[in-house]
């Protein structure tokens, strides 16, 4: 078991290594570590290297600039704002001297697009003069999506503190599994995931007085159906009112599209920001933006520092580093508060980042892209933008959604720099070259639309009764490939018959909050009868990233600990285990303790749990166990996850039965270095170096055969599709593996 540990601590740092070496082979050769910054605004250059020096010396301990000095000055203007009542606070945003304008055009248009700088008071203060206005009485709300679960939580909350109400009462807000709105909620927060659900119950959207589409530039799949579904809805609903809103916008576009309707614009307060370039390309972005907040901690004045980075590990990993650090320098230094912020991150420590630092203390907030526009951080004076996010896209490849280190657009690269400039003149570090900026960098970002997997969106879309899906009003139409791959794939499912209409299978897959896979595995195990133990398993995929605790100090004892699950058959049943596990202890929090699981993980797998059986029982699906016998829970998860199947490749790893692109085990999986499992499927690719993948399963290859029969039929066999739409919607029905003359499912011939 110390063993498993170790190598799981070596595979971290090979990844790690791997990928920065990755990293500098793209950047052709450039090691340019001795930094200069290159600052085209002022017209004169300056130098990183004296900034390093000073950094130098203040490492030694020699000479502390004058760092504290500064910090008075600027600091009592920043203090100033945590000194002001609410309602001086309130008054004081830029939308506030739009309230009134803003109001009388909520009154006078039913539709309408309202522009503004980040932090000026869309998200937090539109609703409330909603609010104000009564659009919130007689038993309507007011709703207003979020593209991100962390920014609707955290909103709500800073409404409800406004308000002056509990989370909950008069505001509150609603994400994926969790609820946390009551009768007398007034202002409701969501997530546009759960909007886009809850106008496929009710395309009316009967609850709402006022809709608003929050962070309309984001441009996620979600909003920019609901774009298309909300404009119907107006027309059934006179009286309702849609608000689109949004940082920055296509004016032009968006009126077109929005039927000429009016644009409100919030005038800015901002100020300038001085933008400093790298002038050689970063051979490790990592390393240079690390050393950029140090450089800025010691050498400039007073202001909190924002640094842009694209995910949880590399977050994380960033604040030990830089902990170490200032350990390092000892106590000469003012303190710098280390702040991590990303999805999956706790709410509670996640509002930690919105206190003040405290006097002479200064605050680093490390965020992926939520801290782009989502979310607004007073008192940041430093951006440091290595040009880098984190993104989901279809990789035809892997027939698949993956989630890509890609660069940044230039708008997005303008709205980093601009968080600098919202309490004093700011500066921006952008670890990346001007020429980079300038002839590398897209100018906007691509809707997510057009870049992702739409089996999803096309699910609901079709449960919604609607089937001309080429006719359907996008802004931005999705490539009709991407629609066809998703229809194929829904087809596969069994959610939509040869004629591309919804399935009853298909209607109850959509009722599921989850991607079509999972929810295609739950409705097949009830048939299969092991409904009790696919409900455990799904819960705990959906509710967590993990419920494995592995802290620093005993990672050897939380590996030998989690071995005791590890299941032969793979990590699903690994899963399973933990949960009942758990059950069979009485739920009790020692159990957790003892061994390395997090008991608040669990707890929410519970919670999540219980709700899917409410959609289970709403569908008088029965709940049946299948005892200790696993194997059709796995024939059950086949029924979902056919596509990702792989098989055992002779030479290493695994290679995909759809694409034959090679695959890894993870090491952390219960399969990891098993002979046995020849063929597997498994839940997600995770990339680092190499294509890993994450809850794996083994399977038996017959099991495909019977779950997805037209997936994998076999050579000669016709399919039942009639000719016309076998050519239009779903024409590559794979016979990939009719060549394989090995493939032993060429003895399955039905
Ligand atoms: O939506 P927009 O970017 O226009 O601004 P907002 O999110 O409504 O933010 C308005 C002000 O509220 C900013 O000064 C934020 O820093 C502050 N705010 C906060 O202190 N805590 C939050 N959880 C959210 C916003
Ligand atoms: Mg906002």
């Amino acid at each position: 078991a110390a063993m498993q540990g170790d190598v799981l601590a070596k595979e971290r740092r090979d990844l790690k290594q791997a990928e920065l070496a990755d990293k500098a082979s793209k950047e052709a050769g450039k090691t340019d570590l001795g930094r200069e910054w290159n600052d085209p605004m002022a017209g004169e250059k300056r130098f990183a290297s004296d900034l390093r020096q000073n950094a130098a010396a203040a490492m030694k301990g020699t000479e502390v600039p004058e760092w504290k000095k500064i910090s008075s000055g600027r600091g009592a203007e920043m203090g100033k704002r945590s000194n002001l009542s609410i309602k001086e606070q309130r008054e004081g945003l830029p939308a506030f001297k739009m309230r009134r304008q803003f109001l009388e055009a909520v009154r006078q248009y039913q539709l309408m697009i309202v522009v503004g700088d980040t932090g000026s008071g869309k998200t937090t203060q539109l609703t409330q003069y909603l609010a104000e206005d009564g659009y919130g009485n007689n038993g309507l709300m007011i709703g207003c999506t979020q593209p991100r679960r962390v920014a609707a939580m955290s909103v709500a909350q800073r409404v409800s503190d406004e308000v002056g109400c509990r989370l909950g009462e008069e505001v509150g807000y609603t994400i994926r599994f969790e609820d946390k709105t009551s009768d007398r909620t007034r202002i409701k927060y969501m997530t546009d995931g759960i909007m886009q659900r809850e106008i496929l119950l009710d395309p009316e959207m009967s609850k709402y007085s006022v809709i608003m589409l929050d962070e309309a530039h984001e441009r996620t799949i979600a909003t920019d159906v609901l774009f298309g579904l909300l404009k119907k809805t107006l027309k059934r609903r006179p009286d309702m009112k849609l608000i689109i809103t949004s940082a920055t916008l296509d004016a032009e576009k968006f009126s077109s599209y929005f039927l000429e309707c009016p644009i409100l614009t919030i005038p800015g307060r901002t100020f300038p920001v001085e933008i400093m370039y790298s002038r050689e390309p970063e051979s490790d972005y990592l390393d240079s933006a690390l050393t950029t907040v140090m450089q800025i901690h010691l050498t400039e004045p007073a202001g909190d520092i924002l640094l842009f980075l694209t995910g949880k590990e590399e977050i994380d990993t960033s604040c030990e580093i830089l902990f170490e650090r200032m350990k390092a320098l000892g106590p000469a230094v003012p303190e710098l508060v280390i702040l991590p912020i990303y999805g999956a991150l706790p709410s509670e420590i996640a509002s930690r980042i919105f206190e003040p630092a405290a006097e002479g203390s200064r605050k680093v907030v490390i965020a992926t892209n939520i801290a782009e526009t989502s979310i607004t951080i007073d008192g940041i004076f430093f951006v440091i933008d290595p040009g880098f996010v984190k993104q989901t896209a279809y990789d035809a490849k892997l027939g698949m959604d993956r989630l890509q280190v890609t660069p940044i657009s230039q708008a997005q690269a303008k709205q980093r720099a601009g968080r600098a400039g919202r309490t004093g003149p700011g500066k921006c570090f952008r670890l990346y070259t001007e020429g980079a900026f300038e002839n590398e960098m897209l100018p906007t970002t691509i809707p997510e639309i057009q870049r992702q997997n739409l089996a999803n969106t096309i699910l609901m879309l079709k449960a919604m009764g609607i089937n001309d899906l080429l006719g359907f009003d996008f802004m931005d139409p999705p490539p009709t490939n991407t629609m066809l791959t998703a229809l194929e794939e829904l087809y596969a499912l069994g959610a939509l018959d040869d004629e591309g209409l919804l399935t009853r299978m298909g209607r109850r897959m959509a009722d599921f909050p989850m991607e079509p896979s999972l929810a295609k595995a739950l409705i097949t195990s009830v048939e299969l009868g092991c409904s009790e133990e696919m409900l455990s398993i799904v819960a705990m995929i959906s509710a967590v990233q993990t419920v494995f605790h592995r802290p620093k100090e005993k990672q050897s004892q939380a590996d030998q600990k989690k071995l005791r699950f590890h299941d032969p058959a793979g990590d699903h049943l690994t899963l399973l285990n933990v949960w009942q596990g758990w059950i069979n202890a009485g739920k009790q929090e020692s159990w957790c303790f003892e061994n390395f699981i997090q008991p608040r993980s669990l707890r929410r797998v519970e919670d999540v749990r219980n709700q899917l059986v409410q959609i289970l029982d709403r569908h008088r699906l029965r709940i049946i166990s299948c005892g200790r016998e696993s194997l059709r829970v796995r024939q059950a998860l086949c029924a979902g996850f056919f596509r990702n199947s792989a098989r055992k490749d002779p030479q290493e790893g695994y290679k995909t039965l759809v694409e034959g692109t090679p695959v890894y085990m993870h090491p952390s999986s219960a399969l990891f270095g098993k002979a046995a499992a020849e063929h597997v499927i498994y839940h997600s690719l995770v990339e680092t170096t190499r294509e890993y993948m994450h809850n794996v399963t083994a399977i038996e290859p017959k099991w495909l055969v019977e779950a997805a029969p037209t997936f994998f039929r076999v050579a000669g066999t016709e399919g039942r599709l009639s000719k016309r739409k076998r050519e239009e919607v779903i024409k590559p029905l794979h016979n990939r593996f009719a060549g394989e003359d090995d493939w032993r499912l060429s003895s399955q011939r039905r």
